[in-house]
């Protein structure tokens, strides 16, 4: 069912500080800071040759990785992305499995235009995992 790891998600604190260790000191290509206020996050991609690392940063005043980083106040890995061709197949099969799906079960659109969908960490190893259609 799953394919590619799409990316690994890290929670930020400070999106300068975290930019500054991947671009500065790791070498690596970095995108622009792009709002996602419908998700309440900042996010920033780093392009990897086999995959992206996604920042988060909180974006407003209930944003889902608040409470993560009171946990994780240095920040700290907070979901992995996998790429599916079909995820309405994919949640069906996950469902019939026992898999739980976060929120209202029904796909968003996520932080790159394509309907994605959140797993419960306790049914997946304790990682909060995502599936992205590609
Ligand atoms: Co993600």
């Amino acid at each position: 069912m799953i394919g590619r790891l799409n990316h690994v998600a890290i929670a930020v604190p400070d999106m300068e500080a975290a930019v500054a260790v991947y671009r500065d000191t790791l070498g690596a290509h970095v995108s622009q800071a792009v709002p996602q206020p419908d998700h309440g996050v900042m996010t920033v991609f780093v392009e990897l040759p086999n995959t992206k690392i996604e920042f988060l940063e909180p974006l407003g005043a209930d944003s889902p990785i608040a409470k993560f980083l009171e946990r994780n106040p240095s920040g700290g890995i907070h979901h992995l992305c996998y790429e599916v061709e079909d995820i309405i197949a994919a949640r069906d099969e996950l469902k019939a499995a026992g898999a739980r799906v976060l929120g209202d079960g029904e796909p968003k659109i996520g932080a790159h235009g394509k309907p994605v969908l959140f797993l419960h960490p306790k049914d997946f190893l304790g990682t909060l995992t995502e599936l992205e259609q590609v």
